[in-house]
Order: C-alpha cells, then sequence, then structure tokens
C-alpha cells in the first residue's frame, strides 16, 4: 500500500507568520480568457484556507496550458486570480512573473493573511525541465512548500518535484485526499469491484487495462475502445472508430488475462449507430456484432445501458475512466449519462478518475453524489496503473 506523504495538518511545521509557496492544479478549461469548468479552483481552496486561518501568508503557483516557455498572453493565471479571490472572498494579487526580483521583493514583503498568485510556471522552460536552479529560484524567500497539484503530480517539474527538496514540504489537502482515494482502491477495495472504462484507444490505456484486470471482478467496456475488442473478435464494426491488426492484438491478449484471472471483461451487446457523427446524424440501435459499413458506434445501447446499471447497482466499489460514447453530442450522451446515474445512486464507494468522465459527471450535474471525482486524469490514471507519481513522491512520508 502507499505510504500517505505527510499533510499540512502534521506537526513540525510553524505555519503562523510562514510564508507558503503552494503549487495548486489551476490548469483549467478556458474559452477567450473565460473560465468554463473552475472545479480545480473550487478543489483548491480549503488548503489555501487552512493555512491561511493557521496564520501563514500565500502565494500560490500554478501551470495553465502548455506555453513551453513563452510568455504567452492567453495562458495568463489571470482569470484563475480573479476566480479564486471570488471563492476565497478577499484580493488575489497576480505577480508578474513566477521568478526574478520583483517576485522576491513582493514574497518579502508578504503579511500574514495574503494571497499572491504567481503568474504562469510554464512560461519558463526550466519548469518542465525540472531546473535546479529554476526551482531554487522558484523557492527563494519562502518558508515551507504545500504540494496541492495532484492533476500535476505525474509531472517531475520544478514546481511539483525539484521544490519539494529544498523546503519544509507537505501535501495539500486536496492532494492527501486523492492520494488516499486512489491507494484505497489499489489496496483493498470493497467487492465486488467494478471498472467502467471507455475512451477511443485500447493501446492508450494498456497498462491501466492490465492493471484493472488484476484487481477487479468485472470491467464494464464502452466508448470507442469497445469496437477494437468487438472487431478482434471478428465482429463487423462498420465505420466505428477502431484500431488495426496491433490493436486488436493487444484487445485479444487482454480478453486472454482476463480468462486467466477470472476477471469478466464485458462488451455491448447492442450500440447506437449514426450514419454520421453531428447532431442531425440519422440513428439507430443495432446488435453490437453487426454493424454495417456506412454506420458507426456512438454510444453503448439501451440493453448494454440496462446491463451495466444491474452490475453497477451490485458493486462495492465502482471505479470509471472513459466515456460510453460520444457524450459531448446530446443524442449521443444517453450511455454515459446511464452509467454517471448509476454511480450516483448506489452506495458503493465511486470513484471517477478525472478527464473526460470527469467532465460528463460535472456537466449532468452529479459530481456531489460521488464518494470522489479526481481532479486529475493523467495523474489519476498512472496512479491506478501502480506507477509512483514523483509529485508525490518528493513529500516526506507519514507513519
Ligand atoms: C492536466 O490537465 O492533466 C494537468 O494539469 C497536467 O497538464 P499537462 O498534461 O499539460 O502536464
Amino acid at each position: 500500500m502507499t505510504t500517505l506523504p505527510q499533510s499540512i495538518e502534521a506537526p513540525g511545521i510553524d505555519w503562523q507568520g510562514a510564508k507558503v509557496l503552494v503549487r495548486s492544479d489551476l490548469n483549467v478549461p478556458l474559452d477567450g480568457g473565460r473560465i468554463t469548468d473552475d472545479a480545480r479552483i473550487a478543489a483548491s481552496v480549503p488548503t489555501i484556507k487552512a493555512l491561511l486561518d493557521r496564520g501563514a501568508a500565500v502565494a500560490v503557483c500554478s501551470h495553465l496550458g502548455r506555453p513551453k516557455g513563452e510568455r504567452k498572453p492567453e495562458l495568463s493565471l489571470a482569470p484563475c486570480a480573479e476566480r479564486l479571490s471570488q471563492l476565497i472572498g478577499r484580493p488575489v494579487e497576480l505577480l508578474n512573473d513566477c521568478v526574478g526580483d520583483a517576485v522576491a521583493a513582493r514574497v518579502a514583503s508578504l503579511q500574514p493573511g495574503d494571497v499572491v498568485m504567481l503568474e504562469n510556471l510554464r512560461y519558463h522552460a526550466e519548469e518542465e525541465k525540472n531546473d535546479p536552479a529554476f526551482a531554487r529560484q522558484l523557492a527563494q524567500g519562502f518558508d515551507a512548500y504545500v504540494n496541492d497539484a495532484f492533476g500535476a503530480a505525474h509531472r517531475a517539474h520544478a514546481s511539483t518535484e525539484g521544490v519539494a527538496h529544498l523546503l519544509p514540504s507537505r501535501a495539500g489537502l486536496l492532494l492527501g485526499r486523492e492520494v488516499e482515494v486512489m491507494s484505497g482502491l489499489l489496496s483493498n477495495p470493497g467487492r465486488p469491484f467494478v471498472a467502467v472504462l471507455g475512451g477511443s484507444k485500447v493501446s492508450d490505456k494498456l497498462p491501466l487495462i492490465e492493471k484493472l484486470l488484476e484487481r477487479c471482478d468485472r470491467i464494464l467496456v464502452g466508448g470507442a475502445m469497445c469496437f477494437t475488442f468487438l472487431a478482434a473478435m471478428g465482429d463487423s464494426v462498420g465505420n466505428s472508430l477502431h484500431e488495426g491488426p496491433e490493436g486488436q492484438e493487444m484487445a485479444r491478449g487482454l480478453m486472454d488475462t482476463a480468462v486467466r484471472l477470472n476477471c469478466m471483461l464485458q462488451l455491448p451487446t447492442d450500440v447506437l449507430v449514426a450514419d454520421n457523427f453531428h447532431e442531425d446524424s440519422a440513428v439507430k440501435v443495432l446488435p453490437s456484432d453487426a454493424i454495417p459499413d456506412g454506420w458507426m458506434g456512438v454510444d453503448i445501447g439501451p440493453r448494454t445501458s440496462a446491463a451495466y446499471r444491474d452490475v453497477i447497482e451490485r458493486a462495492k466499489t465502482v471505479f470509471w475512466n472513459g466515456p460510453m460514447g460520444a457524450f459531448e453530442i446530446p443524442p449521443f450522451a444517453e450511455g454515459t449519462r446511464s452509467v454517471a446515474d448509476a454511480m450516483a445512486s448506489s452506495d458503493a464507494v465511486t470513484v471517477v478518475g478525472g478527464g473526460d468522465s470527469g467532465a460528463a459527471v460535472a456537466e449532468f450535474g452529479l459530481a456531489d453524489r460521488f464518494t470522489h471525482v479526481s481532479t486529475g486524469g493523467g495523474a489519476s490514471l498512472e496512479m491506478m496503473e501502480g506507477k509512483t507519481l514523483p509529485g508525490v513522491a518528493a513529500l516526506p512520508k507519514g507513519d
């Protein structure tokens, strides 16, 4: 079992009067400068408030997008500073950079209760290189470092890994909770343990599926990846998105492993097909093993939805990653909605692994009815694959 990192509640750091560098993951979706989903900012608030309540001054840092070492104004953290200020009810001053003399001077003048935000870390290429000199610049003037950026914990960057070796460090409340929930799934899940898996490619999720086959009692497959499995069994998948011989070979290997490990890999028995990939396409429901040319699978069908709901209702633990269909197009969203509803109504431990399924749950307004919706897509997948996250490994361990 993963040992949990020490949290801000652990003894050893006197927060009163401390200047604390907090790494959050404020990498939110933007539409022309407008934040379209502020879940990650909201999730970073409890740690910031807890530090302020303990008498600290806080400098929040984050990346936004992938500016690759260039100062791209459209990727400024300004909208995030404004939203954070609304959420915590006090001013959040955005500094012009994340390192340099002006930043050092402002950090030196911080008073307990102050909150500033450093500008996008990835305006500096050294951040992603985990450059030691850049990490030292980031740490300059601070008394402690708190990593709350679970969504970026799979990246060994200066602000997620390097700086943790330079300052007394702790896990923020969000990162601590994410690691605790994911390690619980890995070490001691209530059974039956069911995984619901979607997404486009088997090859993209191979290590995850292999790990889930070892741990779960059953895996319910949806999304475009189900057509690779169906094609691998010789079924006709029409124009559905699916992988070629290599992906199908992987799918066959996974089906063999499932039999060997006694994990049921359940595929759709019916699918919703469309003659095109937009809202006004003609649609019909067909058996999943007979999709003619000219039609493509865009969602699981109603019989499959009912069967998957039934399995979810009887599970004690459900982990979900990847939508069942192209849910962003309303007529193709039913299968994804049905899985989300079944998980939301269940008494089981229900965990959503971030990414597109996290976005679906938020869109359906069901997020608060899950045990946990991860803020980290890539990070939660890597944890479920059994990998060590560098941002977590760099923090001191608890007992
Ligand atoms: C994410 O959105 O998954 C995290 O913020 C990490 O972003 P990255 O994939 O650009 O490193």
